[in-house]
């Protein structure tokens, strides 16, 4: 089989290189590393569209396994509970097949299980899931094994999420190998930890995924367009790895289609640049933000493009000023937007865009609309 291309610009899949994403990781591996029951044993990713969350959560199923745990990584639904069992007995039964030195099998006849980590019929029927999830930490334990639960794209408003959380709670109360790591949008995971029976989720380590350094994109791209067989000047390569704004999405569809317009053996022109930089542009508008303006409301849209007529930092007095509204009027908006993870608040009175080139995507709208 061929190479895999080294840019993927997708959702959802692994990239060759999780760039600029060192702390995050590191707070990974302390969730692996820390005694069961820890705080740290559970973490909420959070990060706009196209930030990362699901590449982090296949990084923690990678690690899972250099580390001894059992991984199952499955996305917030209905079946969310079932998936959750079903997955650590398949995962938990290879791993161990696979165990080199090989691990000896599951001692016979345990309760509850017919082989392996297969339940018989009558606990199947007669347990529910906090019981069952609990019976599976014990018998990987017998083998030093832990179980991690991968939950992305989380949703307010769940039962199985509700049940999940419990049980959680209640299995790492009893001190069960067992960890829980959780991703999803900013303005979900705010709505999510108001709920009464997720307060716990408010003492869990918080990872908020945002912009990558640019000098780490530079880096990352230099190294990536050698291995392409592309040569570029370091102008461009500054300019690209600027364009990026240290988004990972955009990393990826600017080096991908740089890649693209030239061939092996070819220099990256700024002209590549510029011809690069119009199809990733119009990539990014339609997956990631028309998705994302399309739940606000008239209002949160007019906040946002009156903050767009700053370049970089709106002062919250400008754009009170600009939409006309009252102090509270534009202090709940502020609060809205923040919790829906669009905007930041850096400094006192002033806020700015978390992804900045949402504000040339409004201008750029705006400017089409009339
Ligand atoms: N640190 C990174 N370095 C390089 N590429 C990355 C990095 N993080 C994510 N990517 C790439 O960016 C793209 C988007 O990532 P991902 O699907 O994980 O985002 P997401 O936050 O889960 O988005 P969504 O909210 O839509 O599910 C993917 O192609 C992924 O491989
Ligand atoms: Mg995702």
């Amino acid at each position: 089989m061929a190479e895999p291309p080294i840019f993927r610009p997708s959702f959802g899949n692994k990239p060759e290189n999780l760039v600029g994403r060192d702390a995050a990781l590191n707070t990974l591996v302390q969730c692996f590393d820390s005694y069961p029951g820890m705080r740290e044993r559970a973490v909420l990713i959070t990060g706009q569209r196209g930030m990362g969350k699901t590449a982090m959560l296949l990084e923690a199923s990678d690690l899972a396994d250099s580390k001894g745990f059992v991984a199952v990584r499955t996305t917030c639904g209905t079946a969310l509970l079932d998936n959750i069992l079903d997955g650590l007995q398949h995962a938990g039964n290879l791993m161990i097949a696979q165990k080199k030195p090989p691990i000896k099998g599951f001692s016979a006849g345990a309760l509850g299980f017919s082989f392996g980590l297969t339940f018989t019929d009558e606990a199947r029927q007669s347990y529910g899931f906090k019981t069952k999830l609990g019976m599976v930490c014990e018998r990987l334990e017998e083998k030093n094994l832990g179980v991690v639960i991968l939950v992305d794209e989380v949703r307010p408003n769940s039962e199985p999420m509700r049940q999940l959380a419990t049980a959680y709670q209640e299995l790492a109360g009893d001190g069960r190998n067992l960890a829980l790591i959780m991703a999803g949008l900013p303005s979900v995971v705010s709505a999510l930890l108001e709920e009464e029976t997720l307060t716990f989720l408010n003492r869990a380590t918080k990872v908020r995924l945002g912009s990558i350094a640019e000098s780490s994109v530079r880096q990352y791209y230099s190294s990536a367009f050698s291995r392409s067989g592309r040569s570029i000047a370091i102008k461009t390569l500054r300019d690209a790895a600027a364009a990026t704004e240290g988004f990972p999405y955009m990393l990826q569809l600017i080096g991908y289609y740089l890649v693209s317009l030239t061939n092996d053996g070819e220099q990256i022109t700024s002209e590549t640049l510029d011809e690069a930089l119009i199809l990733a542009r119009a990539d990014l508008d339609e997956n990631v933000f028309l998705p994302m303006v399309r739940p606000l409301s008239q209002t949160d849209i007019a906040f946002l493009e009156a903050m767009a007529q700053d370049n970089g930092t709106s002062k919250t007095a400008d754009i009170q000023k600009r939409l006309g509204m009252s102090q509270g009027s534009v202090q709940s908006y502020r609060k809205r937007l923040i919790d829906a993870g669009i905007v930041i608040s850096p400094r006192r009175g002033e806020l700015c865009f978390v992804v900045p080139m949402l504000a040339d995507y409004l201008r750029r709208r705006d400017g089409s609309r009339t």
